[in-house]
């Protein structure tokens, strides 16, 4: 009895929890590069720490500008997104094109000719279609003159009008376009198409960092400091840049380093950022993983600096000074993204990470910081509301049973067998009095627990419930929501959801359907009743205080807070 309604109330969390996947996966991007030339086996990636995946790089060949792949990348790009969605069917792959490595002769041709560009795009989006990619990403981070980005913003033009018409062709959805770009819109000698970028691209992945390296500068740096007092190049004014170009914040995708630079100090007792140095230290060209660095660490015993100015972790070791994104770095780098409203952040490289500390903390950051709690409630207000119905049955049984005894009242029982009939609720629902109790409580638990609600039990009611009510009646119900979500792709709109919510936690057993009807109201296969007010308005006065503390106690819902939202 108790496993079965436990399972069921498990998978209805499973099937509604999922029906908000393509909204998240839509309004924070947690996307991380993975570079085949790291070796790393894709199936190793914990792939639930991430939304967006980027297959890193296919290539162009240079006499036909097709896209080309190599024969051994190919085993793996080829394998990649079904390996992915093994683990985390929602989440979506993109392959990248070009990269550092990238052909700078190559590209700058291809999109100086109409024929050449018509070559790439249709052979780019075969293949992303023939390996199951759902997005193309241009990682051409050497353009560097205007006719380059005059003609890149042609490129795009014509990327997003064959990928559209491609997708209406095969009736498939739409691929997504993204670019890599430089921390700021301008450069030396030009800018950004940004007028393209923006009515083509889905979104932009921001190189925020290489702003200084060992083998050039002459001193130790962050290079990939937000903020620095001393200088334009840093994250922030890079950002404030692309915005201030007219592109809204919501296209931007903060990069993330997993990696950071060794400098050979000139004076081993100078070591603060910005001291002398002379060249790369520790590797050749002074670039570690954070996976390398964090073993160096450990091998050295060395303590870590953090400096809040630049927001960067850096430490030094005689005369090797290394400076790095740690964990409180990469917290702080994705709350700024959140705070000014980006779409999200990608990580360069996801194999990188050391134990996926690092993806951990950005993915954490976002759940922790309430990006998705409010938007929770919705989830929230049925997990509450079946609890609600769980406990309103035990309590009206407890309460006919206790009645009975005392012989003071005798009409519940009806009630009762009201939800009896329904054949769903009655194999659900049919145990004595302490197994009904434990059962429900114990589900009332299991479905709280990764939940924090606000719900005080007894007082006047259920609050949010309450409020739902009040604001779905008066046509109001988005209020309850957060004013960004966007429900076009769910199945379940979110103002039927609160309403298939409120029918849960009826007076009247008969107007409260059973789990199979709320099954089908969330597919919208059935219409919906008007909800009236939610039962159990007075429950305080009804039940004996001493006998509703106890299960007060036990129900202490109010201290939980979300741990960990689903499992993408
Ligand atoms: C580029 O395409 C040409 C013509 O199809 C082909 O002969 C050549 O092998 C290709 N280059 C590479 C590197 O695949
Ligand atoms: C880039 O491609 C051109 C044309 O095929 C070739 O001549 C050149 O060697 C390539 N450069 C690099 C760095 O591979
Ligand atoms: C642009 O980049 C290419 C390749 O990195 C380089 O050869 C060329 O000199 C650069 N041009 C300018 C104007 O900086
Ligand atoms: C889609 O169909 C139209 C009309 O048949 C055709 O002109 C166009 O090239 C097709 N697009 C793609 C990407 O196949
Ligand atoms: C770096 O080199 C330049 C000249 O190349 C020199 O003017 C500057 O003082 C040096 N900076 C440091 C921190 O050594
Ligand atoms: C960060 O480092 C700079 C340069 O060494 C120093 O001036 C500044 O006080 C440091 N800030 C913090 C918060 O430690």
């Amino acid at each position: 009895m108790v496993s079965r309604i436990a399972i069921s109330l498990v998978l209805f969390h499973v099937l509604f929890c999922q029906e908000f996947e393509p909204l998240d996966a839509q309004t924070w991007v947690q996307a991380g590069y993975w570079y085949s030339g790291s070796g790393f086996p894709v199936s190793n990636i914990n792939s639930a720490l991430y939304t967006h995946l980027i297959c890193a790089f296919a290539e162009l060949n240079s006499s036909t500008y097709e896209l080309f792949i190599s024969p051994s990348d190919e085993q793996y790009f080829s394998s990649f997104t079904s390996t992915i969605k093994q683990k985390n069917p929602s989440i979506t792959t993109l392959l990248s094109i070009a990269g550092g490595n990238g052909n700078y002769t190559v590209l700058s041709s291809m999109v100086s000719k109409a024929p050449s560009r018509k070559t790439f795009i249709q052979s780019s989006i075969k293949r992303a279609r023939f390996y199951g990619f759902q997005g193309l990403d241009l990682s051409w981070v050497s353009a560097n003159t205007s006719s380059d980005m005059s003609n890149m913003g042609r490129l795009f033009e014509e990327w997003r009008e064959a990928a559209k018409s491609e997708a209406t062709n095969s009736s498939t959805q739409e691929l997504i376009l993204t670019a890599a770009v430089q921390f700021r819109p301008g450069l030396d000698f030009t800018t950004y198409p940004v007028e393209s970028i923006r009515i083509n691209l889905n979104w932009v992945h921001v190189m925020a960092y290489d702003y200084y390296m060992p083998q050039w500068a002459n001193f130790t740096a962050a290079h990939a400091a937000l903020y620095d007092p001393s200088s334009s190049v840093n994250t922030d004014n890079g950002i404030k840049q692309w915005i201030g170009s007219g592109i809204t914040a919501s296209k931007f995708v903060l990069g993330l380093p997993f990696y950071g630079y060794a400098w050979n100090l000139r004076n081993p007792k100078d070591n603060v950022i910005g001291a002398s140095a002379t060249g790369p230290a520790i590797t050749e060209g002074g670039d570690m993983s954070y996976k390398d660095i964090k073993a160096y660490i450990q091998r050295y015993g060395v303590s870590v600096m953090y400096n809040a100015t630049y927001v960067v972790n850096y430490f030094s070791i005689g005369s090797n000074w290394v400076g790095y994104d740690d964990v409180e770095v990469v917290k702080v780098k994705v709350s700024y993204a959140r705070e000014n409203k980006l779409l999200g952040y990608v990580v360069w490289q996801v194999p990188y990470d050391d134990n996926w500390a690092l993806s951990s903390a950005a993915a954490e950051l976002v759940d922790q910081n309430g990006h998705h709690s409010r938007r929770l409630l919705v989830i929230i207000l049925i997990t509450a509301t079946i609890s609600v119905l769980l406990l309103g049955i035990s309590v009206y049984y407890l309460r006919s049973r206790f009645f009975k005894s005392t012989g003071a009242i005798n009409t519940s029982k009806d009630s009762w067998s009201n939800v009896n009939k329904n054949k769903e609720a009655s194999r659900l629902f049919h145990g004595n009095a302490p197994d009904l109790q434990v059962f429900c409580l114990s589900d009332i638990e299991l479905a709280t627990d990764r939940f924090s609600i606000e719900n005080k039990l007894g007082e006047g009611g259920y609050g949010p419930v309450y409020k739902a009510y009040e604001l779905w009646k008066e046509g109001k119900g988005m209020e309850f929501a957060d004013p960004s979500l966007d429900d076009t792709n769910l199945t379940c709109k979110l103002l039927r959801c609160m309403q298939i919510a409120l029918l849960c936690v009826q007076q009247d057993a008969n107007d409260r359907p059973s789990v199979k009807e709320i099954s089908s109201m969330l597919k919208s296969e059935t219409i919906l009743k008007i909800p009236q007010r939610p039962a159990f308005s007075t429950i305080k006065d009804k039940l004996k205080p001493n006998e509703f503390i106890m299960q007060e106690e036990k129900l202490s819902v109010n201290d939980a807070t979300i741990s960990e939202v689903v499992a993408r």
